[in-house]
C-alpha cells in the first residue's frame, strides 16, 4: 500500500550525523531539565478540577498518572536514542510504521502541544486576573472578557478569555521574531516555580486537619468509562501536569553515559514532579478541603461546567478549592498567608509563560518538519529572511492557540490535549517493539528494560486514561483523526515528498528546527545544538 511507505531510517539519520552533539549532560542535569519543562499549568490551575472528579483521590490520581507517564517514558528514552532526529513521535513514526500512522500521529501531536499551550494560556489568565488585577492593582476584569463561554470559576455568562488569548498571541510574536528563552532565564523560571511549590508544602502541610480527606474517594476509584470522575478520572485530566517529559528523552543525544543518565532523568523528574504534586494536593485539600460538589445523582458536577459555574456562585461554596481558577494561590490566602499567595500568584504570572513558549515552539517545528516532508504546503515552512523563524506556521499556530484560549475552560482543552498525547505516547510504544523486532541489530545507547511488558504497559495505560476522559474531550480525537485523514487523501498523500521519490537530506534551514525547548540565545547556524544548554 503507497499510504504504508515507511521513511528510511538511515535517510533521517543522516540529518543528525551531520550535527553529532557534545555529549555533555549528566543526570542531575536532566533531571533538573524535566522538572522545569513539566511543572505548569497542571498543578498551578488544574488542582481545581482534578479536586472536583476525585476530591482527596486527587492525590492518588497524581500517582496513577505518573505511573502511565514513566512506563512511557521507558519508550520515549530508547526510541529518542534510536532516532535522535527533529519531529518527535512524528518522525519515530514515520521510520517505523509508515507515512499514514506518522500523519495521524502528526496530526495528533496539534492536540498535544497547540491546544496544550491554549490551556496554559488559559491558566495563566486565572492567575493574571486574580492576583495582578484583581489583589495588586484592585481592578475587576469584566467577567464577560475574563473567560470562554464555557469556563470554570463562577463566571456564567464569560463570552472570551481576554488575557488568554492576548497572552498566546503576545509569545507568538515573541517566536516568530526569534526570541528564544536564553538559558539563564530558564534555569531562573525553574527555580521560581520549585521554590512556590516547596513554599506552598512547606506552609500547608503543618496545617492540615486529617478529617478533611474523609471521604477520601467521594466518587469512587472508578467513575465509568467517559464519565470523566473518580480517581481514574480526574488521573486522565492531571496527566496534563506530566506532560513535557518527553522533552527528556529528546536530549538523549547530548548525555554522557546515557544508558544510565537518560533513565534517571526521565524517572528522576518525574518522581520528583510526582512527589510535588501529590504532596501539593494533600496540602490544598488537607487545609481548606476539597470535596467535590455533587449532582442531584451524588455525581460531581463537571469540572468547567455551567452547571458547576452556577453552583460555585452560591454563597454555600464561596471560597471552595474546586471553584478556583487559581488554585494554590487560594488555598494560601484562604489558610492567611496572603502575601505568600500573592507571590505564589506572581510566580505562575512570570513562569507560565514559559511553558506557553515551549509548547507553542515544539507545534512550530512538528509542522515545519509535516511541510518538509511534503505533507503540508511547503509555504508553511518559509524561512523569514530577517528573523529565520518559520514565520508562517508560526503565525497560524498563534491564531489556533489564541481561539482556543478565547473561548474554552482550562480543563476541557487540558483533557483534549491529553487525548492527542495519550495517542502520540501509545504509537511511540508500539514504534519502539516494531522497531525492536525489524531492525534489532540497530545501535541503541538506551534499551527499554523488560520492553516486552513496558511497551504493552505504556499502550494499556494510555488507552485507560484515555477512556477515562469525559466523553466529550474523548471524541474530539476521532472527529479530528477524521478530519486529518480527510486532509491526508486529499493533499499530502499525493504531495508527499518520499512518496514522489523524493526522499531527501535536509540541512536545517533555520538555526533551530527541531522541536526543542527553546533556551539558546546565540548559536551557531552551521553547529546547531539539538537542545538548549541545560542549567542546574
Ligand atoms: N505539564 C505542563 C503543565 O502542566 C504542560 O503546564
Amino acid at each position: 500500500m503507497k499510504f504504508a511507505r515507511v521513511k528510511p531510517l538511515d535517510a533521517i539519520l543522516a540529518t543528525a550525523e551531520k550535527k553529532a552533539l557534545h555529549r555533555s549532560l549528566g543526570a542531575l542535569q536532566l533531571t533538573l531539565f524535566g522538572v522545569g519543562c513539566i511543572i505548569g499549568t497542571g498543578i498551578f490551575v488544574l488542582t481545581s478540577a482534578g479536586a472536583q472528579k476525585a476530591g482527596p483521590g486527587l492525590m492518588l490520581a497524581f500517582v496513577i498518572a505518573g505511573l502511565v507517564c514513566l512506563v512511557a517514558a521507558f519508550c520515549y528514552a530508547e526510541i529518542a536514542s534510536t532516532i535522535p532526529v527533529a519531529g518527535s513521535a512524528y518522525t519515530y513514526s514515520y521510520a517505523t510504521m509508515g507515512e499514514f500512522l506518522a500523519w495521524t500521529v502528526g496530526w495528533a501531536l496539534v492536540l498535544e502541544y497547540a491546544i496544550a499551550a491554549s490551556a496554559v494560556s488559559v491558566g495563566w489568565s486565572g492567575y493574571f486576573a486574580g492576583t495582578i488585577l484583581d489583589e495588586f492593582l484592585g481592578l475587576q476584569l469584566p467577567a464577560f472578557l475574563a473567560a470562554g463561554p464555557l469556563a470554570l470559576g463562577g463566571q456564567p455568562g464569560g463570552f472570551i478569555n481576554l488575557p488568554a488569548a492576548v497572552i498566546a498571541l503576545l509569545v507568538t510574536w515573541l517566536l516568530m521574531i526569534g526570541t528564544n528563552e536564553s538559558a539563564k532565564v530558564n534555569a531562573i523560571l525553574v527555580a521560581i516555580k520549585v521554590s512556590a511549590l516547596t513554599a506552598f508544602i512547606v506552609l500547608t502541610l503543618p496545617a492540615v486537619e486529617t478529617a478533611r480527606f474523609n471521604p477520601f474517594l467521594p466518587a469512587g476509584v472508578f467513575g465509568g468509562f467517559g464519565s470523566g470522575v473518580g480517581a481514574v478520572g480526574a488521573a486522565a485530566t492531571i496527566f496534563f501536569a506530566y506532560v513535557g517529559f518527553d522533552a527528556v528523552s529528546t536530549a538523549a543525544e547530548e548525555t554522557r553515559n546515557p544508558q544510565r543518565n537518560v533513565p534517571i532523568g526521565l524517572v528522576g523528574s518525574l518522581l520528583i514532579c510526582t512527589i510535588f504534586y501529590v504532596l501539593v494536593a494533600a496540602g490544598a485539600i488537607g487545609t481548606i478541603g476539597g470535596q467535590p460538589i455533587m449532582g442531584p445523582n451524588g455525581v460531581p458536577f463537571p469540572a468547567g461546567s455551567e452547571e458547576l459555574a452556577r453552583q460555585c456562585a452560591l454563597p454555600a461554596y464561596s471560597g471552595a478549592l474546586v471553584c478556583s481558577d487559581e488554585a494554590l494561590a487560594h488555598v494560601l490566602r484562604q489558610i492567611g498567608f496572603s502575601s505568600i499567595g500573592n507571590a505564589l500568584g506572581i510566580a505562575a504570572f512570570l513562569a507560565l509563560p514559559s511553558v506557553i513558549l515551549v509548547l507553542l515552539f515544539a507545534q512550530t517545528r512538528i509542522f515545519f518538519v509535516m511541510s518538509r516532508d511534503g505533507l503540508l504546503p511547503e509555504r508553511l515552512s518559509a524561512v523569514h529572511p530577517k528573523w529565520k523563524t518559520p514565520h508562517v506556521v508560526t503565525a497560524i499556530t498563534g491564531v489556533i492557540v489564541a481561539t482556543g484560549a478565547a473561548f474554552f475552560p482550562v480543563g476541557q482543552l487540558a483533557d483534549i490535549a491529553n487525548a492527542g498525547t495519550l495517542y502520540a505516547f501509545a504509537m511511540v510504544a508500539v514504534a519502539v517493539m516494531v522497531l525492536r523486532r525489524t531492525d534489532p541489530d540497530r545501535p541503541r545507547s538506551f534499551r527499554t528494560p523488560m520492553l516486552w511488558l513496558v511497551g504493552p504497559a505504556t499502550i494499556f495505560g494510555c488507552a485507560f486514561l484515555f477512556l477515562n476522559l469525559p466523553a466529550g474531550a474523548m471524541l474530539v480525537l476521532p472527529v479530528w483523526t477524521l478530519i486529518g485523514v480527510g486532509i491526508y487523501f486529499l493533499y499530502g498523500y499525493r504531495k508527499s515528498h518520499l512518496g514522489q521519490g523524493l526522499i531527501e537530506v535536509h540541512e536545517p534551514e533555520i538555526h533551530d528546527i527541531e522541536p526543542a525547548i527553546p533556551g539558546v540565545d546565540e548559536r551557531d547556524p552551521l553547529d546547531p545544538p539539538r537542545r538548549p544548554p541545560v542549567t542546574p
